[in-house]
């Protein structure tokens, strides 16, 4: 009996975005481990540069490409950068996220506010549309966005953030329904708490902390690893007929 193909990434081209640290990183290392050629991205080159390297030593494929998704200019540079070395984009991860507003609602600044949409909304849109185009001239892709539980179920204090994370799990269904059409699946992840830099101010402070496990059934934080699996599974054959779709990894949380 052989082994199933379904999971193989092989001959494929996958960019990562926020892939320097973290859940992204972690996904970027599954895809590679698979076979993909992974595009490594954030604003750091240096940073996405070192998880490039490492992924070659390990025998992987994989390079780096500086983008803020914050940026529109850097969004489209990327995608021409990809054009003009590969040809061709099967995946996209929209990984790379902000929450600079921690606190009541009340208390949301403009800047705060701006900021966690250009790059949590503008930034996931845009960089899905000038993918979504290069894929639709090679017969087609997969998208998948890195949303949150709080899209579901807002968070205490994180209010601009979690509507954010909201509009991801909708534009997932549009990109799903619109572009299904031109052989493009889009579908998301909803992560628990994971513990990362990103979740740190949370997991590090033990007041937060506690009442945070009480309502996680598997009783822990996640594992950035604890995420790429799903990850490796929308993004490859093993889901084709899957599409429009959000997955939560949240240890039972939203149950
Ligand atoms: N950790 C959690 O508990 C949790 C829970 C639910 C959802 N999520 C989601 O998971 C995703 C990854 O979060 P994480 O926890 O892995 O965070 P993380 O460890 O802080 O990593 C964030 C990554 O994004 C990059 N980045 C930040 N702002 C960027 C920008 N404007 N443009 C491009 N890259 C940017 C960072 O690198 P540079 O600094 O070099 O740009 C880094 O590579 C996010 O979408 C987050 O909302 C996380």
């Amino acid at each position: 009996m052989q082994k199933t193909q379904l999971f193989d990434l092989d001959g494929k081209v996958a960019l990562v975005t926020g892939a320097s640290r973290g859940i992204g990183e972690a996904i970027a290392k599954l895809l590679a481990q698979q076979g993909a050629h992974v595009i490594i991205s954030s604003r750091k080159i240096d940073d996405c540069q070192q998880v490039a390297d490492a992924i070659v030593a390990a025998g992987g494929k994989a390079s780096a490409i500086a983008c803020h998704i914050g940026e529109m200019e850097q969004i489209g540079a990327t995608i021409e950068t990809i054009r003009s070395q590969f040809g061709k984009l099967d995946i996209l991860v929209n990984n790379a996220a902000t929450n600079p507003h921690f606190g009541n609602v009340l208390d949301t600044d403009l800047s705060a506010f701006q900021k966690t949409v250009d790059v949590n909304i503008r930034g996931y849109f845009f960089m899905s549309v000038a993918a979504g185009k290069l894929m639709r001239e090679n017969g087609g892709g997969v998208i998948l966005n890195v949303a949150s539980v709080n899209g579901m179920v807002p968070a205490m204090m994180q209010g601009i953030y979690s509507i954010t994370k909201a509009a991801v799990i909708n534009m997932t269904k549009v990109f799903a329904k619109e572009c299904a059409q031109f052989g493009i699946r889009c579908n998301a992840l909803l992560p628990g708490l994971t513990d990362t830099k990103f979740a740190s101010a949370l997991v590090k402070n033990d007041s937060i902390l506690k009442p945070a496990l009480a309502r996680i059934p598997l009783g822990r934080p996640a594992d950035p690893s604890e995420m790429a699996g799903t990850v490796l599974y929308l993004v490859s054959d093993a889901s084709s007929y899957t599409t429009g779709t959000a997955i939560n990894v949240d240890g039972g949380m939203l149950a």
